[in-house]
């Protein structure tokens, strides 16, 4: 298995098409809209291949966040995980956690990321790679993914997915509030 690292903005149309096949196999209850992204174009992805066939792929979304608004706030920098797949005949057998691992990898030989960060209904695999779970009040954009319009700002506490990060600098995560300063993923 290869791992490349491509900025979104470079991936030519049969990887783009690939990609498609691949999201529409992995998320079979989601509509793509023939995009090669859910909501929003991240800004890179690590893409697994087996020989020439796509057989994984994550996109990266790197933004600053607002965390602890409420006590001043804190703007971090993080990396995080949207739309993680592996092809369902290859699920199972490392490819997904040596996805995760090359993020990680990647992350760490910056010196401007504080935290990786993703939103996730399973997140055992997560946790097996030592991330944690936050308990969080959110802000967020709220994009409607099939019209790509926004209706405006939401602030919840979310109770049906999990929120998981680790800390790669010396900047510590506090549970509380976490302005997203954008969609979410
Ligand atoms: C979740 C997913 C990316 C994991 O990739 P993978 O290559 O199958 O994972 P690995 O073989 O590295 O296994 C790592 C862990 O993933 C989890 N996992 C494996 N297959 C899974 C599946 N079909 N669904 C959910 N989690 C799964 C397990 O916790 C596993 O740990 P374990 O082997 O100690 O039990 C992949 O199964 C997938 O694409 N699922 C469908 C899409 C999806 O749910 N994406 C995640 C969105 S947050």
């Amino acid at each position: 298995m290869n791992l490349e690292f491509v900025p979104d903005f470079q991936i030519n149309k049969t990887t783009s098409d690939a990609i498609k096949g691949l999201l529409s196999a992995c998320f079979p209850d989601e509509d793509f809209h023939g995009r090669d992204y859910f909501k929003q174009v991240p800004h890179h992805r690590i893409i697994a291949y087996e020989a020439d066939r796509l057989v994984g792929q994550l996109s990266i979304d790197n933004r600053v966040m607002n965390l602890n608004v409420n006590l001043n706030g804190q703007a971090v920098n993080v990396f995080g995980v949207i739309d993680l797949c592996v092809t369902p005949d290859r699920q199972g057998m490392g490819i997904g956690t040596a996805l995760l691992q090359e993020f990680e990898t990647i992350a760490r030989g910056s010196s401007r990321i504080d935290f990786l960060f993703l939103v996730s209904k399973t997140p055992l695999i997560y946790k097996n790679l030592g991330y944690k779970t936050t308990t969080l009040q959110v802000s967020w954009m709220k994009i409607h993914e099939v019209k790509q319009v926004n209706y405006g700002v939401a602030t919840e506490q979310i109770s049906d997915a999990f929120f998981c990060y680790k800390e790669i600098s010396d900047k510590r995560w506090k549970d509380g509030e976490l302005d997203l300063l954008g969609y979410m993923y």
